[in-house]
């Protein structure tokens, strides 16, 4: 078989198309760590009240300024409810769903996520402005869903 020139510029140029996206997908996904979240951590959604830490939802010092919070989302809640922290404080949220696919948003932050039932969501977020921040669910999850909000009060 004999290939004109121009057949096989072309065709070194499409393959050479198809490696080159390749490679670049393998930079993003290993080396940047863009790939999609394929290692979440999971949880039994039936015993998410007997799994540590969710068998003690609250807020945690784990620091100077640092602090964890353990949150469980409920048809139509959020666990715990009304937090407090001081400004200037990073917080850890450690989250999952007891029943339904929710959601998370923090007015006046980046935090915006879904939180489903039988995955761990985590965020870090710095909260350094005092005041109230209201926290919505953000999924449709039921006839309740409209009052599933609580607040972060920092100061
Ligand atoms: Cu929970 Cu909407």
């Amino acid at each position: 078989m004999k290939f004109h020139l121009d057949e096989k510029i072309w065709l070194i140029a499409s393959f050479g198309v198809i490696i080159g996206m390749m490679l670049f997908t393998g930079y993003q996904t290993f080396v940047l760590g863009m790939g999609p979240p394929s290692g979440m951590e999971t949880i039994d959604p039936q015993k998410v009240d007997v799994t540590a830490p969710f068998d003690e939802p609250g807020v945690y010092e784990i620091g100077e300024n640092e602090y964890e919070v353990v949150m469980t989302l409920q048809l139509f809640s959020f666990t715990p409810n009304n937090i407090e922290i001081p400004a200037g404080s990073t917080v850890h949220f450690t989250m999952t769903s007891k029943d339904v696919t929710h959601g998370i948003q923090v007015a006046g932050t980046n935090i915006n996520a879904m939180v489903m039932p039988g995955h761990i969501q985590r965020i870090t977020q710095k909260f350094d402005e005092t005041g109230e921040y209201l926290v919505l669910c953000n999924e449709y999850c039921g006839t309740g869903h409209q009052f599933m909000a609580t607040t972060i009060t920092v100061k």
